[in-house]
This record gives C-alpha cells, structure tokens and sequence, in this order.
C-alpha cells in the first residue's frame, strides 16, 4: 500500500503558545494509525525544535518545514538551508507552494535546485504543483501541471523520484472554499501519475503519494481521499483547528 498522508500547513498562522497546545491535543489523540498512514505538520521555521519534541512519541508523526533555501550555506540573510533543517532534525519540507510561487517569485529552476538540496540532506520534499483559475478555464490544467513537474523534477534519478511526495493543489481552490471535485481531484492525480510514469515507468509512479490540497475540510476529507489516485491531502485552515485536523486525518484510507 501507497504511503496515506495528512499534512498539515499552518503557513503564517498562530502563536508559539496556539501552535504547542493544537500539537499536543493532536499528538495526544489514537488515531489507530496504520503503518502506511503519516501524520505531517508544516510549522513556521521558530518552532521547528519544539514541535519535533511534542510528536517524538508518535512516530507516525513528523515535523516538516515550509520552505528551504536553494544554496547549502552563506550569506543569504533571513533563510534557512535544508542542511539547518537537517541538522535540527527534521525530515520533510514543503518545496514550491504557490504561495512561494507567487509572492516570493519561485520558479520552475529555483524549486528543482531546492528539490536537490533537500534530497542531498535526506529530507522528503513535498513538492506542490497546480493551475490557477484561467489556466483551468482554458482547459490547459493537464499539460500546465504536467510541465511544472518535468521542468522541476525530471532531472532527479529513479531512487531520487520515490523519495517525493507530490501535493497537487488547484490554485483556485486553496483558501477559497471552493475544493475541486473528488472526480477533478481524480483526473489530475492520474494525469500525474501518467507523467511519472512515462519518464520513470509505472512501478515507480505506483510509489509516489499525491495529496490534494485546495479547501480540505472534515465534510469532504471522505470523498476525496476515497479516490484511488488521492494518497491524502494538504490542509490549510482546517489544519488550525485540532477537532477539524484530527477528523481529516481519521479519513485516512
Ligand atoms: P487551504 O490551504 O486548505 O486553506 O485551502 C491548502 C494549502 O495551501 O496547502
């Protein structure tokens, strides 16, 4: 079975003290977890450290970052390399949100580089792909998103592509309310899991897990992570809310 996964990005959200309290009540709770299914928690870099020691006893669950930098070290004031993750212990990071996309200018060739650095201090990189509103509108969503992991991706050996774990998150859908279908969400993981396997072959497409990401609520959890090609979600608002994240993560398949 295909790893299932519940990742949580808080972004820019909470308080030190909020973000303690909602770790511990979901660190706290049994989900009867099965040893496919992962619990992962995107926190704002400061709290790092401290949120690795709340989950150290649920070992389903991880710590990730939401971003790293593209160079190992130097001077680059304000970032944070994937060696520092690394070195602080932790074992994933969110790589090419569209909100890094698109505020902070993050292109195709900047995430491939950040892909390797990741992969070079063994973090997972969940890399986060998706259209926007007009693209979809013009019916060009496959080959957009098809283009965003070629041009990031398919430099990366075999071993290196089933370390991955993709999120697709229609750009429309994140924050909005408004989620893609579970049909929508379908289609696209497929279509993904296509591309993957014409240039890597189908063992290792069956590997990675995709997420879908884009207004993830306890009401459509169910539905959408039923879906044979949907390995889980990330989740934005709803993973700010512990009764809301913890039914998220108990529909898990
Ligand atoms: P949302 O955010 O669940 O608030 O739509 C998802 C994301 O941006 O990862």
């Amino acid at each position: 079975m295909r790893k299932q996964i519940a990742a949580a990005n808080w972004k820019m959200n909470l308080s030190l003290k909020e973000g303690i309290t909602l770790l511990e009540k979901l660190a706290g709770e049994d989900y009867g977890l099965k040893a496919y299914q992962e619990v992962i928690i995107a926190v704002p870099f400061p709290y790092l450290i401290q949120s690795r020691e709340i989950v150290k006893d649920q070992p389903l669950f991880h710590i990730a970052a939401q971003n790293c930098h593209t160079e190992a070290a130097g001077a680059y004031t304000g970032e944070v390399s994937a060696a520092m993750l690394a070195s602080c212990g932790i074992t994933h990071v969110i790589i090419g949100h569209s909100e890094r996309r698109m505020y902070f200018s993050e292109d195709d060739q900047m995430l491939a580089r950040k892909t390797d650095m990741a992969l070079a201090e063994d973090l997972t990189p969940i890399f986060c792909c998706g259209e926007s509103l007009d693209i979809r509108e013009r019916g060009e969503q496959n080959s957009y998103v098809a283009s965003q992991i070629e041009k990031s991706l398919f430099h990366l050996s075999t071993g290196q592509m089933q370390k991955l774990v993709l999120a697709y998150e229609p750009i429309w859908a994140i924050g909005t309310g408004k989620t893609a279908t579970a049909e929508q969400a379908q289609e696209m993981h497929n279509g993904i899991r296509s591309t993957i396997s014409e240039k890597y072959g189908e063992e290792t497409a069956q590997m990675v897990p995709i997420l879908y990401g884009g207004s993830v609520k306890p009401n459509n959890a169910n539905e959408i992570f039923g879906k044979p090609d949907v390995d889980g979600g990330l989740v934005g608002g709803a993973s700010l809310k512990a009764d809301d994240f913890a039914a998220i993560i108990k529909s898990l398949k």
